[in-house]
C-alpha cells in the first residue's frame, strides 16, 4: 500500500500545530474505514498536562464524526527524522484500529516506516480484556 497521500495529509495537519512551549510540531492523518481522512496536530497548553497529541486530535475528530474504525494512521514530526507515537497515543490507536491496521511513521512523503500495532504495543490492553 502506498501511503504517500496519507503522509502528505499528516504534514498538512502539522501546519496547524500549536506548540509554543516545546516548539515540537507534530501532524497526523487517520485513514478511516470508509477512506475518509482526518488530520490532526498537537495542541499544547500553558498547563502542560492538558496538551493533546496530534494522533489523538486526528482520532478524536474521526470518532466525533461517527468514524470509529481506523485502517491506518500517519504521524510526522520534525522533517528528516522519524517521530513515533507516544504511549498514550498507542493505547488510543489500539482502541479504534482494525486488527491489521498500519501505523505510518513519516519522515518525508516518500520516506516512511510501516508498523503494526502489535509491533508498537505488544499485548495491548483492550475492551476484550474487560469482557473476560
Ligand atoms: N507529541 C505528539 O503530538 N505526538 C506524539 O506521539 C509525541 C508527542 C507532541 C506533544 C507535545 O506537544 C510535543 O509533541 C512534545 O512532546
Amino acid at each position: 500500500m502506498d501511503y504517500k497521500k496519507l503522509v502528505y495529509k499528516a504534514f498538512e495537519g502539522r501546519k496547524n500545530a500549536y506548540a509554543p512551549y516545546s516548539n515540537f510540531k507534530v501532524g497526523a492523518a487517520v485513514l478511516a474505514e470508509d477512506d475518509k481522512i482526518y488530520t490532526g496536530c498537537n495542541i499544547e497548553n500553558a498547563s502542560y498536562g492538558a496538551t493533546n497529541c496530534a494522533e489523538r486530535t486526528a482520532i478524536f475528530k474521526a470518532v466525533s464524526e461517527g468514524n470509529r474504525t481506523i485502517k491506518a494512521i500517519a504521524i510526522v514530526g520534525v522533517e528528516n527524522n522519524y517521530t513515533f507515537p507516544c504511549g498514550i497515543c498507542r493505547q488510543v490507536i489500539a482502541e479504534f484500529a482494525l486488527k491489521d491496521a498500519e501505523i505510518i511513521i513519516g519522515k518525508g512523503e516518500d520516506e516512511y516506516l510501516i508498523k503494526t500495532l502489535e509491533e508498537l504495543l505488544p499485548g495491548a490492553f483492550t475492551k476484550e480484556d474487560l469482557d473476560r
